[in-house]
């Protein structure tokens, strides 16, 4: 059996890739180890919890207690735990510094001591490119984070990279642009406009939602990072991007579509601060190893919303009745403000 840790595996990309992993390597054993903060919960693993060749830690990558172990057992590491969302970060840092960063030095000083790791996936992104005014951002440019989530990934990135390049840790690095797709906790863009409208909530476009972001459907980020295990080279970076560029009051107007609700439901609201135009990315290098992305956004993003619309089992539970989530929506939106 294959040994493969996966951190942040509760979370929303790291549990499709768990579920993705069992289902496309039958000698696998995937161990999750995931602090199960506010964004990771069991019940995004509900299917595969118990399957006989999944085994769940709970657990901080910054505690070296409990992550080393796994890492030294480990024969390929995914490492997708982090905190993840911008607007959290400009509210408030820390937790970005303890975890993106120094979560991630904790597992890099333990692949150190690996006798038979082979690969050590850094889940880095397209954000510690900065704003990008014009064309698309190839892995050997510039790094210009311009907001604490993005400054916080970066060093990480970085950081890895160090580790090859100091210590021969079989590092990759990926840098995929904007996820979507089943079990994205419901702060994010798309399954907080999806969930607002089915409810016939405002959704709160900040700025002029001339913005641009690049999609990349949550399946093709999966099989990307999964050929990168297998036919990458180590201390290489790899852009994941969609090649779907879509502005946010385009993509606003497509889900007041498929949720069959008017645009009186947008509530233009202030900008977020630092807010970053536009990303894009240039993946020539992983096409070359034979990756594309397989789902058209259209199809997508339509059956996301078809997602959201017939499991609400699991995100009502924390948009109506966890008290930390209202906590924080009301901090990020205010009463008035949506
Ligand atoms: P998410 O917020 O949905 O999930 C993060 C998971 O990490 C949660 O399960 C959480 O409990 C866990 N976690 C957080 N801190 C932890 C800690 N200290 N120890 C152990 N587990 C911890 O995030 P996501 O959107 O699935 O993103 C996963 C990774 O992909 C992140 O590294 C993110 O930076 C990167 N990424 C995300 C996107 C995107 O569009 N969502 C795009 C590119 C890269
Ligand atoms: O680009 C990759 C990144 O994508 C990942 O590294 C991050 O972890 C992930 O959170 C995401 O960051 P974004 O800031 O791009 O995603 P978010 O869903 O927060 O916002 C997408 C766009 O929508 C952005 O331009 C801000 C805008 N937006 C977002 C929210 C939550 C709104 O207009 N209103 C909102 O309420």
């Amino acid at each position: 059996m294959v040994s493969v840790l996966v951190t942040g595996g509760a979370g929303f990309i790291g549990s499709n890739f768990v579920r993705f992993a069992l289902d496309a390597h039958p000698d696998w054993h995937v161990t999750t180890l995931d602090k199960l903060t506010y964004a990771g919960r069991l019940e995004t693993l509900h299917d595969i919890i118990d399957h006989p060749r999944h085994t769940f830690v709970r657990g901080d990558v910054a505690d070296a207690s409990v992550a080393a172990p796994l890492v030294r057992d480990a024969d390929i590491v995914v490492h997708f735990a982090a905190e993840t969302h911008v607007d959290r970060s400009i509210l408030s840092a820390g937790e970005f510094i303890t975890t993106d960063v120094f979560g991630t030095f904790v597992l890099l000083e333990a692949a150190r001591e690996a006798t038979h790791l082979k690969r050590f996936i850094q889940i880095s992104t397209d954000e510690v490119y900065g704003s990008v005014a014009e064309g698309s951002s190839l892995e050997t440019d510039e790094l210009k984070p311009r907001n604490p989530y993005s400054a916080s990934k970066a060093g990480a990135d970085r950081l890895a990279y160090s580790y090859f390049a100091t210590y021969d840790v079989p590092v990759i690095i990926t840098r995929a642009s904007n996820n979507y797709g089943p079990y994205q906790f419901p702060e994010k863009v798309i399954p907080l406009f999806v969930t607002n409208l089915i409810d016939d909530l405002h959704v709160p476009l900040y700025g002029d939602g001339g913005q641009i972001r690049d999609w990349l459907h949550v399946n093709d980020h999966c099989r990307g990072v999964d050929l990168l295990i297998e036919s990458g080279i180590n201390g290489e970076v790899y852009n994941i991007g969609g090649g779907n560029h879509v502005r946010n009051v385009d993509l606003t107007h497509r889900i007041l579509e498929l949720t069959g609700k008017t645009e009186a439901l947008i509530r233009h609201v202030a900008d977020r601060q630092g807010h970053d135009r536009r990303y894009s990315l240039d993946t020539t290098k992983l096409q070359a190893l034979g990756w594309a992305p397989r789902a058209r956004f259209e199809d997508g993003l339509a059956e996301t919303v078809g997602w959201y619309r017939t499991n609400e089992w699991w995100w009502r539970p924390i948009k109506d009745a966890d008290p930390a989530f209202r906590a924080y929506y009301e901090k990020q939106y205010g009463k008035t403000r949506v």
